[in-house]
C-alpha cells in the first residue's frame, strides 16, 4: 500500500508546502508536493505551519523567524539507536505495558504512529508492529524512512518486522486480521499546555502539521482501540494527566514523565 492514500488529506492543514532540498532529486520534491496537494516552495512563507523539506533524509521545518531546527524521520539517526540500544524488554515501560517480556514477538498496532519511534522501539524489542497513521505527510515520511532502514544491514531486522497502514485508526483497525492486534498501542496528541516548560521540536512540528487528532476525541480512540484490541490496550498519558475519557483503566505502568493506563479490550 502507498503511503498517503488512505490517508485524511485534509487532516494536514498546517503543511504550506514542499521546499527542494539539498541531496533529494527536484523530482522527488515535485511528485511529493503533487501527491500531498501542496505547492512546490521557492522560499520559506512566514509561518504558522510547517514545510516539507524534500532533502535526503526529509525533514518537517517549523516556519516563522524563531523556529526550532528541522524534525527528520530518520531510523538510521545514531540517537535513535542509541535508545535502543540502551533498552530491554525488562527495562522499557511500553515493552512491559504491551507485554513483550511475557509473550516474545507480540502483534501490536501502534494505531498513532506520528514519528514512528515508539513502534520502532517496540519492533527493535521483537514486537511485530503494524504502524497506523492518518496523516498524508507523516505517512509519506514514514513509508521513506522504513525503505532507508530495510537498506541498512543493521537495521533491516527490525524494518521486516514493521508494517505501514496509512488512514484512520477508525478504518484500518478493523481491515487488520485479529492476529495482527492482539495489543493496540495509543500516543493520541497531547493537549496544548500539559507538558511542564515547553514542548520538544518534534511535538511542536506535530502541532503545527495538523493540531490534533483526526476529527475524534480520545475517548472515541479508545473506544475504537477497544474494540479491535483482542489482548489489551495500551495508553500514552502525562504522568499527571486525567485518563482518557471512558472506563477506568486496569492498571498502569509508570514512565520517566509519562505513564502508561492498560485496558482490556471490549
Ligand atoms: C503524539 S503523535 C504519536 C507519536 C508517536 N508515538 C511517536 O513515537 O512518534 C500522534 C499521532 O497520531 C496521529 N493520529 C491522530 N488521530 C488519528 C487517527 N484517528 N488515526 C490514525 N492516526 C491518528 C496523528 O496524526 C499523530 O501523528
Amino acid at each position: 500500500m502507498q503511503g498517503g492514500d488512505r490517508c485524511d488529506a485534509d487532516l494536514d492543514r498546517g503543511l504550506r508546502g514542499v521546499m527542494p532540498g539539498g541531496r533529494a532529486s527536484a523530482g522527488e520534491a515535485v511528485a511529493w508536493a503533487e501527491r500531498l496537494g501542496v505547492p512546490l516552495l521557492e522560499a520559506y512563507p512566514d509561518g504558522p505551519g510547517v514545510a516539507l523539506v524534500a532533502e535526503a533524509p526529509p525533514a518537517l521545518q517549523i516556519l516563522g523567524r524563531k523556529a526550532p531546527g528541522p524534525v527528520r524521520l530518520d531510523f538510521t539517526d545514531p540517537r535513535l539507536q542509541r535508545r535502543a540500544a540502551g533498552t530491554t524488554v525488562r527495562r522499557d515501560p511500553l515493552a512491559r505495558a504491551v507485554g513483550l517480556h511475557r509473550r516474545p514477538g507480540t502483534a501490536v498496532v501502534d494505531a498513532t504512529a506520528g514519528l514512528g519511534r515508539d513502534g520502532w522501539i517496540l519492533a527493535h524489542l521483537g514486537a511485530r508492529v503494524a504502524w497506523v497513521e492518518a496523516s498524508p505527510t507523516l505517512a509519506v515520511l514514514l513509508r521513506g524512512a522504513l525503505d532507508r532502514a530495510a537498506n541498512e544491514p543493521g537495521l533491516s531486522a527490525t524494518a521486516q518486522r514493521l508494517a505501514l497502514h496509512p488512514g484512520d485508526l477508525r478504518q484500518v483497525l478493523g481491515e487488520l486480521p485479529a492476529a495482527e492486534r492482539e495489543v493496540v498501542y495509543l500516543d493520541p496528541m497531547y493537549p496544548s499546555g500539559t507538558t511542564r516548560g515547553g514542548v520538544g521540536r518534534e511535538a511542536q512540528a506535530l502541532r503545527q502539521l495538523h493540531g490534533g487528532t483526526a476529527g475524534a476525541t480520545d475517548g472515541e480512540l479508545l473506544a475504537a482501540a477497544r474494540e479491535h484490541a483482542t489482548r489489551q490496550v495500551v495508553v500514552k498519558r502525562p504522568q499527571r494527566a486525567h485518563p482518557v475519557d471512558g472506563p477506568a483503566p486496569a492498571r498502569s505502568v509508570p514512565g520517566r514523565a509519562i505513564r502508561f493506563d492498560i485496558y482490556a479490550p471490549a
